[in-house]
């Protein structure tokens, strides 16, 4: 597949088959998004892989952590956002309900959906060692990036889940990883359920004039 074209027509996938995606595709997978770049060649990402019925349990822990603390979906700002920007979340919002069983709210779905990873047979959790700087993160989101694409191109599908940070603790002792390892960010992979309505939103893109200031 061309580059270009899997840039245009990559979406996120929040309904997947159950059907299982082979280790062997995982490491194609993986060996394609490792070749983002970072600084200085640094590679700071710790990548863990989850699958099958070890998938299904960590949800199970995520989505009791979820109800007991009642954790939501939220743009995570710690001022208050642009207009413009609230504006994007609603669109999103208009893009995916109209695709929910009827009587379903928005974000009880995706709350649910991001604990199960939508219900992928693979999550792919990142981490970061807490010695590099907050400045690695825009490393770690390249090779999300390159994931995303990678697996596209692969012919699978994929949903980043922001959502699993606010259970960064209980991630870390499933993983029995050390208290110095900072969970970045999820990655829900699997084949995408085509006949389900939710894959076929398309949420949209805000025009250049809002976000690129041009100086020449
Ligand atoms: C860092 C990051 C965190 C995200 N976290 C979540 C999440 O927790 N749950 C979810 O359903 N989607 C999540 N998303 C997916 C975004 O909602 C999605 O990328 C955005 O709406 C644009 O849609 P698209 O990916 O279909 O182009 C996340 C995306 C990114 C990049």
């Amino acid at each position: 597949m061309d580059l270009l074209e899997a840039i245009q027509q990559r979406r996120s996938t929040r309904a997947f088959l159950d059907k299982p995606v082979e280790r062997e595709t995982l490491e194609r997978l993986l060996l394609l998004a490792t070749q983002a770049p970072s600084a200085i060649n640094m590679q700071p990402w710790e990548i863990a892989v989850v699958s099958g019925e070890e998938r299904q349990r960590l949800s199970r822990l995520l989505v009791k952590r979820m109800r007991e603390r009642r954790i939501s979906c939220g743009p995570g700002a710690t001022k208050r956002l642009p207009e413009v920007v609230v504006e994007r979340q609603r669109e999103l919002l208009r893009c995916i309900q109209p695709t929910l069983d009827e009587g379903t709210d928005f974000n009880d779905f995706i709350n649910e959906g991001s604990c199960n990873f939508y219900g992928a047979p693979t999550a792919i959790i990142l981490t970061v060692d807490e010695a590099f700087s907050s400045a690695r993160f825009t490393d770690i989101g390249l090779v999300v990036g390159y994931l995303v694409l990678a697996a596209h191109g692969m012919g699978l599908g994929t949903c980043p889940i922001g959502l699993i940070t606010a259970f960064e603790d209980d991630i870390r002792e499933y993983l029995n990883l050390p208290e110095e390892k900072k969970v970045v960010v999820g990655v829900a992979v699997g084949y995408r359920d085509e006949a389900s309505p939710i894959n076929r939103s398309r949420s949209s893109r805000a025009p250049l004039k809002e976000v690129v200031r041009w100086r020449e």
